[in-house]
């Protein structure tokens, strides 16, 4: 079947089975390969994507679920594709990877947060990142980075204002 998906401000027209998951057909036929595939699952978090505004393992949601529904990957978070975004930015300044694998979908896990809860406790930020396995050990960075991104953001919005 044909789709029109909105991926990272733009349409795109792929040819897929509507029980593909979406996360083949961003990486297969979109070249979107910041999502990565784990577990398969749901269960590790690599896959994980922004579908309306909300962090979903791509790897479950089917192409049919997703057309039509604004999504982002790691690829398109604002500000622009091939800028920082400043959870981005955060875990770069802390270091919060080591191999990477799971670094993307922690990420875009993290933009969600702060866009409905811009100033996270430890707690929700744990609570944000407990879907996210990282066989590396950065949680504490990744936590860190997340709080650093917070202050940003907050600083930034007080500086427009
Ligand atoms: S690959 Fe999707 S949650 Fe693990
Ligand atoms: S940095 Fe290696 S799995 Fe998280």
């Amino acid at each position: 079947m044909r789709y029109t998906l909105h991926v990272n401000g733009r349409p795109h027209e792929v040819e897929a089975a509507p029980e593909a998951p979406l996360l083949s057909v961003l990486r297969d036929e979109l070249g979107l390969t910041g999502a990565h595939y784990g577990c398969g699952q749901g269960v590790c978090g690599a896959c994980t994507v922004l579908v309306g505004g909300k962090a979903v393992p791509s790897c479950t949601m089917r192409v049919a679920e997703a057309a039509g529904r604004e999504i982002v990957t790691i690829e398109g978070l604002p500000p622009a594709e091939g800028r920082l975004h400043p959870v981005q930015a955060a875990f770069v300044r802390e270091d919060a990877m080591q191999c990477g694998y799971c670094t993307p979908g922690m990420i875009v896990a993290s933009v969600a947060l702060l866009s409905h809860s811009p100033h996270p406790d430890e707690e929700e930020i744990r609570d944000a990142l407990v879907p996210h396995l990282c066989r590396c050990g950065t949680y504490g960075r990744a936590i860190r980075a997340v709080q650093a991104a917070a202050r940003e953001m907050a600083t930034r919005e007080e500086g427009a204002a």
